[in-house]
């Protein structure tokens, strides 16, 4: 595997720790298509009650999770709504339609912060045999290629009580709520009860190999389990991968803030360096998108030249950087990730 100074890729590149490797192997476990994995079902309860919701399914990937809930509230030929940049439409491969026969339209919107006029102008509702009718508005947070931005509860609760006399259903990609959760304090549960169904998952920041969990009533689960099993993706002794969310659950979650705060440093760093290529304020979890565009710089270029000094990033647009923290880098390679990066800003592409 090749070394990086900082590998500031994605934070789903975390490797277990050998603490979490030991809880795994330790895992009690059965057969969780019978429900009778206890560490799974440990697992599902624990993240249902932390979103104060009733039941929980545990699922390999924040995609199906998503995809779980999305045909749970949408009827084939019905349509979902969401940003434009949001994980559901971007990066799942058009799975709500390929799977489920659901249509979907987008709001545009700033670093993917939600304003409820956004979602709002879309909402079709009671409109007969004539247009399609809106099912479900799907809210992201934090929201990852708008660079970790923390949805203001103010602003979820105002789409909540739109839709709700109107029959629209919510779901929350919460893949990265841990990290709205410790920048702004706002309880799990408080996010959790504005929707109907949510999911989160362990295998990003808090740095376990895999799994999501989706939350829900204890109905909505019930059905969301024959979908899951129809999609083949009902697992066996899955308490192995259970006890890693568990332990990362207990172990990883607090630490959030770390990451919080290099990411911060290094926004603050770029924007001495290159001012207009991030504005400090806006960085508030453990993303930080770049504009290399104002200093010259096309993004695959930067990207390849911070490859050069160690550095891994991503390129998220034609002038736009991504770089994401993470269990796996510390104070040292933020400092490397500083040196480099700010290098490459004050120097523009040839
Ligand atoms: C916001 C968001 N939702 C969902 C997912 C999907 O997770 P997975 O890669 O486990 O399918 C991701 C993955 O990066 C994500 O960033």
């Amino acid at each position: 595997m090749a070394a990086y100074a900082a590998d500031l890729l994605s934070d789903t590149l975390t490797r277990p720790t050998a603490a979490m490797r030991a809880a795994m192997a330790g895992a009690d476990v059965g057969d969780d298509v019978f429900g009778e994995d206890p560490t799974v079902s440990a697992l599902e309860e624990r993240v249902a009650a932390l979103l104060g919701h009733e039941a929980g399914l545990f699922s390999p990937t924040g995609s199906l999770a998503n995809q779980l809930g999305v045909r749970l509230h949408v009827a084939p030929g019905q349509e979902l709504v969401a940003d434009q940049q949001a994980h559901v439409l971007r990066a799942e491969l058009g799975a709500a339609a390929a799977f489920s026969g659901i249509t979907s339209r987008s709001w545009p919107s700033e670093r993917g912060l939600l304003d409820p006029a956004g979602p709002m102008s879309l909402v079709t509702t009671g409109v007969g045999p004539y247009q399609v009718e809106t099912a479900l508005v799907v809210v992201e947070n934090t929201h990852n290629f708008g660079g970790g931005t923390v949805q203001p509860i103010e602003a979820i609760c105002e789409v909540r009580s739109a839709t709700e006399h109107l029959g629209v259903a919510m779901h929350l990609d919460g893949a990265r709520l841990w990290n709205a959760h410790v920048a702004s304090g706002v309880p799990l549960a408080a996010y959790g009860e504005q929707f109907d169904t949510v999911s989160v998952c362990l295998s990003k920041g808090l740095g376990a190999p895999v799994g999501s969990v989706l939350v829900g009533s204890a109905e909505r689960m019930g059905e969301a389990r024959v979908w899951r099993k129809r999609y083949g993706a009902g697992m066996r002794q899955v308490g192995i991968l259970a006890a890693a969310g568990l332990y990362a659950l207990d172990h990883h979650l607090e630490r959030l803030s770390d990451d919080h705060a290099r990411a911060a440093r290094f926004a603050a760093a770029c924007a001495e360096s290159a001012p207009g290529s991030v504005e400090p304020g806006t960085v508030q979890t453990n993303i930080v998108v770049l504009d290399v565009g104002v200093v010259g710089w096309d993004a695959p270029h930067f990207v390849a030249s911070l490859l050069d000094d160690g550095i891994r990033t991503y390129a998220v647009g034609p002038g736009r950087v991504r770089a994401v923290w993470h269990l796996d880098v510390d104070d040292a390679g933020t400092t490397r990730a500083i040196d480099a990066t700010t290098r490459l800003l004050a120097k523009r592409s040839d």
